[in-house]
C-alpha cells in the first residue's frame, strides 16, 4: 500500500509532540492506520529556531501554502492557532484535496460551517477532536453516539489554563500571576494567554460545542462572557468558606419549551458536591444532560502537548483510515442558523 503523506502547519507545543510521535515510528503507524504514514513537511514561521524533533532537516519548510498545494499531501494537520493565516492554508488544502485535522478552536466556532461546506464539495474529512477538551473525546460523542438524542444542557470547564490558575488559587492561596506563569511554562496556555484569562478560548469552544449539541450556528460575539481576570484572592476565600470553589464555566442551555439556547461562559461559585467541582489542574469536564441519556460526564486531560496530539492522532488515524478505504465522502453536521436563537444574557 502507498504510505499516506502528511503535512504539519505549526509546530509548537502540540506540533512538536505530533511531529514527534509520527516520526520513526512508521511500522506502529501502518499497524493502526493500514499503511505507513509519512511526515512530507512541517511548516514553521522560523526556520532559524532551534528544533528538537527528531525528522529529516528538509522537511521544514517556511512556506506552509507552498505545502498545502502540494498534490501528493493526503492529510493536512492545521496546529497554526489563530483565524488567519490557518483559514486561508485550510481551505486551500481542502481543495487541493487533502483531508484536515485541526486544533484550531477559534478557526472553527468562526468558520466552521463554511470549512465543513468546503470539505463536503471536495469529499475529504475535516476533523477536530483535539479543539474542545484536548484528550477528552467529546466531540464525536456529541455527533455521533448522541446523534439521536436531544441534549438539554452542556455544561463545563473547557479552558485548562484557567482551571489550573483557579485551582492554585484554591488550593496554595498562590496569587493569580503566579499561577498563569506555571501554566504558561507547562504548556497549557495560548501563544497569547489573553485568549485564556479572557475567556475568548472558552467561548469559542461553547460556540463549537453549540453546534454539534444543537445544531444551531452561533456567533462567537454572541457569546456571554467574563474572564477570570477579575477574580480575586478574596473571592476564593469566601468561596471556600461556603464550601464552594471558583471555575470558568462554560453553560449552554436549552430553556424548557423554548427555542432560545443561553451560551454563556463566566466564572461561578460551584458547590464542592457538583461534579465540576473536584475537576482539578488543567482538566476539562463537561457535563451533558440529554432527555433520553441523563446526564453524562466527559473529564480528563484538556490541555497541554501530549494530551492534545493525541487527539490530533486520533482524528489523523480516522482520516487516513477513510482515505484508504476510499471513503471520502463527508457529510457535514446540520447546522441550521436561527433554528434556535441564541441570547446573549439572562
Ligand atoms: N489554552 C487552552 C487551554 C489549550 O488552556 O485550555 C487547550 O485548548
Amino acid at each position: 500500500t502507498r504510505p499516506l503523506k502528511v503535512a504539519v502547519l505549526g509546530c509548537g507545543v502540540v506540533g512538536t509532540e505530533v511531529v514527534r510521535r509520527l516520526h520513526g515510528a512508521g511500522a506502529e503507524w501502518a499497524g493502526r492506520v493500514g499503511a505507513p504514514v509519512e511526515i512530507a513537511g512541517v511548516a514553521v514561521r522560523d526556520l532559524a529556531r532551534p528544533r528538537d524533533a527528531g525528522i529529516d532537516p528538509a522537511l521544514w519548510t517556511d512556506d506552509p501554502l507552498a505545502l498545502v498545494k502540494r498534490d501528493d499531501i493526503d492529510i493536512v494537520v492545521e496546529l497554526l492557532g489563530g483565524v488567519e493565516p490557518a483559514r486561508s492554508l485550510v481551505v486551500t488544502a481542502l481543495e487541493h484535496g487533502a483531508s484536515v485535522v485541526s486544533a484550531n478552536k477559534a478557526l472553527l466556532a468562526e468558520h466552521g460551517p463554511s470549512l465543513h461546506g468546503t470539505a463536503a464539495e471536495q469529499g475529504v474529512d475535516l476533523f477536530y477532536e483535539a479543539a474542545v477538551a484536548a484528550a477528552v473525546p467529546l466531540l464525536r460523542p456529541l455527533r455521533e453516539s448522541l446523534g439521536g438524542d436531544d441534549v438539554t444542557r452542556v455544561t463545563g470547564i473547557v479552558n485548562g489554563t484557567t482551571n489550573y490558575i483557579l485551582d492554585r488559587m484554591t488550593r496554595t492561596g498562590s496569587g493569580f500571576e503566579p499561577a498563569l506563569r506555571e501554566a504558561v511554562e507547562q504548556g497549557f496556555a495560548e501563544a497569547d494567554p489573553t485568549a485564556d484569562v479572557s475567556g475568548a478560548d472558552a467561548a469559542a469552544k461553547a460556540v463549537i460545542l453549540t453546534a454539534l449539541a444543537f445544531r444551531t450556528r452561533l456567533d462567537p460575539a454572541d457569546v456571554y462572557l467574563e474572564g477570570i481576570t477579575e477574580v480575586t484572592a478574596t473571592d476564593v476565600a469566601d468561596a471556600r468558606s461556603r464550601d464552594r470553589v471558583v471555575k470558568l464555566v462554560a453553560m449552554l442551555e436549552r430553556a424548557v419549551g423554548r427555542e432560545e439556547v443561553l451560551v454563556r461562559v463566566h466564572p461561578a461559585m460551584v458547590a464542592r458536591t457538583h461534579p465540576l467541582a473536584g475537576v482539578g489542574g488543567a482538566d476539562n469536564a463537561v457535563l451533558v444532560e440529554t432527555a433520553a441519556a441523563g446526564p453524562l460526564l466527559f473529564r480528563g486531560a484538556g490541555a497541554g502537548g501530549a494530551p492534545t496530539a493525541g487527539a490530533v492522532l486520533g482524528d489523523l488515524v480516522t482520516a487516513a483510515r477513510r482515505r484508504l478505504l476510499g471513503h471520502r465522502e463527508t457529510v457535514p453536521p446540520v447546522v441550521v442558523p436561527g433554528h434556535v436563537r441564541p441570547m446573549a444574557d439572562l
